[in-house]
């Protein structure tokens, strides 16, 4: 259970600098014409890295006491965070990233490859970071690693 705990809270770093590199990248090789093995690659692990740490999530979700309900917990800011807001944005921004990667895939053009990649997974990273349970978020009991 902790080691569980640790390993999705420490993974969080690995999914957030994947996707960052890869919207950096697609941003900044948008126009030149390519889309190298190296690109295809990284977006596939950053894809991998965030299903790896939904499927961590969902087993945390059976046995965290964080996820918890009890009568009211809709109306209890850390229950409810984690056992409805938590999961359905992750849940929400990893669809978001696997269509942004299918879509460079299908795409024939390197530019549109790209242009994919820098749109949806912006978006699948603002979600993310807008559902993490950030320390400064006092009442989630979150930690940095
Ligand atoms: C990209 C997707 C996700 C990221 C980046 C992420 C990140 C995090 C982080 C940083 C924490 C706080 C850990 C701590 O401070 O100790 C956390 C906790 C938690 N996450 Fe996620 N999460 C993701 C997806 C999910 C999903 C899909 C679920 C459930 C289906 C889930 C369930 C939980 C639970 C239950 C906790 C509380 C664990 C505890 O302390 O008992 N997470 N998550």
């Amino acid at each position: 259970m902790n080691a569980l705990i640790h390993g999705h809270s420490g993974l969080r770093w690995i999914v957030l600098i994947l996707l960052l590199v890869a919207i950096v990248r697609a941003f900044a090789r948008k126009n030149s014409g390519t889309y190298a093995q190296s690109d295809k690659m990284i977006n596939l692990f950053a894809m991998m890295s965030v299903h790896i740490q939904i499927t961590l999530g969902i087993i945390l979700a059976f046995v965290s006491p964080k996820v918890n309900y009890v009568e009211g917990w809709m109306k209890m800011g850390p229950y409810r965070f984690f056992g409805l807001e938590h999961i359905l944005l992750m849940v929400l921004a990893a669809v978001l990233i696997t269509i942004g990667r299918k879509k460079a895939e299908k795409a024939e053009l390197p530019a549109k490859k790209h242009a994919a990649i820098a749109l949806w997974f912006t978006i699948g990273l603002i979600i993310i970071l807008a559902a993490i349970p950030w320390p400064f978020r006092e009442a989630l009991g979150g930690r940095w690693a």
